[in-house]
């Protein structure tokens, strides 16, 4: 976990350099579960399965399709030790985590030595890695040998960075590694692992329990999304049964005494806003997990396509659909009236894993391939490539993902 802790410090230092987020609302996300790069788990969907249900066996559908990924793994002619180095290119905020050899990292029966730095020489290396943000918009991206691979990495969204949809410039990277559901490594907020399942799954707080008002905490005010405005308006409205308690440093109508626990704060409401920094598709944080963490019900603003990432699509209450503060706050006095249509939006909380959206389910089973952690997965991919060279296109190329790419909500 101590490079997890390294990631969350460089995270830090990084966005409240770039003016992103401020230090204050970064200290309240910096919980290392938001993000999970180190989770040293070798994980089946049935050992999620165990976890999040208590119970023995697991989902059978994802199982099986563990199980062929296994046996497609099998069929390439590894030796039972094989080296993989990976250059890194750029500075990144990641710490040590992408520095060195990489703990535990298998594909079958085969150790691979999955090695990852600055000082790993960009001649030999079999892939060079960039983090996209600290690249400023133009690349110098060289190939040493014809066999080399070229990865791109980004966390942050192509709304702040758009070099990301810029094709001249992604054109010279094979492999993304991104919050874009169309990587061939995707590093998603959420990592859809047990650890972090069992966590959304923990029962919320009894309706009556929770406080029946709407909990805001931003600190980042000018965000692209518009957040702040349209919380703004709904802060004017003074709704005279649901109010809102803003906690952060837009429109703070709420006494703070130095740090808290967000989670644990928003647990004690009926309603939570979770609202993006900035809209598109697949760009989705920590700040809806941990709203479904809590148990509160979140007034999401998100991507057009935040179904794909639900446990339930109804687990939300969808700001684009309802497109206006005065919607909002009548959809929110309906639920807090309606004791039983505001538990149905927590009813995925109790029910097993099955039983979540297909959409859910197959999360989970991609999860399962990037354990123990993105970085070897990344190394599995080299590696195979080495055997069976491949065409690799990032996501700008990717008919099906662009095909509603630009949709707004
Ligand atoms: C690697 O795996 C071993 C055996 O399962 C475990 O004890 C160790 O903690 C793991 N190391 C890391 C860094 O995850
Ligand atoms: C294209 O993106 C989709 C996700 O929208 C993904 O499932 C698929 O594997 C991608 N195709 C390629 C060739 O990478
Ligand atoms: C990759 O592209 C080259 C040139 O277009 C082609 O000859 C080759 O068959 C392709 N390989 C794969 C695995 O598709």
């Amino acid at each position: 976990m101590k490079g997890l802790r390294n990631f969350w410090v460089f995270a830090v230092v990084f966005l409240v350099t770039v003016g992103i987020l401020n230090f204050v609302e970064h200290t309240q996300q910096s919980r290392p579960d938001s993000v999970q790069h180190d989770i040293h788990l070798q994980t089946t969907s049935e050992a999620s399965g165990q976890l999040v249900l208590g119970r023995a066996g697991g989902p059978r559908k994802p199982a099986k399709q563990q199980h062929r990924a296994d046996l497609e793994d099998e069929r390439y002619p590894f030796r039972p030790i094989e080296d993989v180095k990976i250059s890194v290119q750029t500075g990144h905020f990641f710490g040590g985590d992408f520095e060195g050899l990489e703990p535990n990292c298998t594909i079958g029966k085969t150790v691979i030595n999955c090695r990852y730095g600055s000082s790993v020489d960009p001649h030999t290396a079999d892939a060079l890695w960039y983090h996209i943000p600290s690249m400023g918009g133009a690349s110098s991206v060289q190939k040493y040998h014809p066999k080399q691979l070229t990865i791109a990495m980004s966390m942050e969204s192509s709304e702040y960075y758009p070099a990301l949809d810029n094709k001249d410039f992604m054109r010279v990277f094979d492999i993304e590694t991104t919050y874009r559901s169309c990587s061939q490594v995707p590093i998603f907020y959420f990592d859809y692992n047990p650890n972090q399942l069992s966590k959304i799954m923990k029962p919320a707080k009894p309706f009556e329990e929770k406080k029946t008002a709407l909990v805001y905490v931003n600190s980042n005010c000018g965000a692209k999304s518009g957040r702040s405005d349209i919380m703004r308006q709904v802060l004017g409205l003074n709704h005279p049964t649901i109010p809102t308690h803003s906690y952060g440093n837009c429109d703070r109508n709420m006494e703070v005494n130095g740090h808290f626990d967000k989670v644990e704060l928003i647990s004690g409401y009926k309603f939570c806003v979770a609202m993006e920094n900035s809209i598109t598709k697949d760009y989705i944080t920590e700040k809806l997990w941990q709203a479904l963490e809590a148990g509160c019900v979140p007034v999401y603003m998100g991507p057009h396509n935040i179904a794909e990432f639900l446990p339930d699509p109804e687990a939300i209450i969808d700001y684009n659909k309802l497109g206006s503060p005065e919607a909002l706050m009548k959809e929110l006095e309906r639920l807090a009236s309606d004791k039983a249509a505001y538990e149905a939006k927590l009813s995925w909380k109790s029910r097993r894993l099955e039983q979540q959206s297909a959409d859910f389910q197959a999360k989970v089973v991609g999860s399962a391939e990037r354990q123990p952690h993105t970085r070897c997965q990344l190394c599995r991919v080299v590696l195979k490539n080495r055997y069976r060279p491949q065409n690799f296109t990032t996501c700008l190329w990717n008919e099906t993902w662009t095909r509603d790419y630009h949709v707004k909500a």
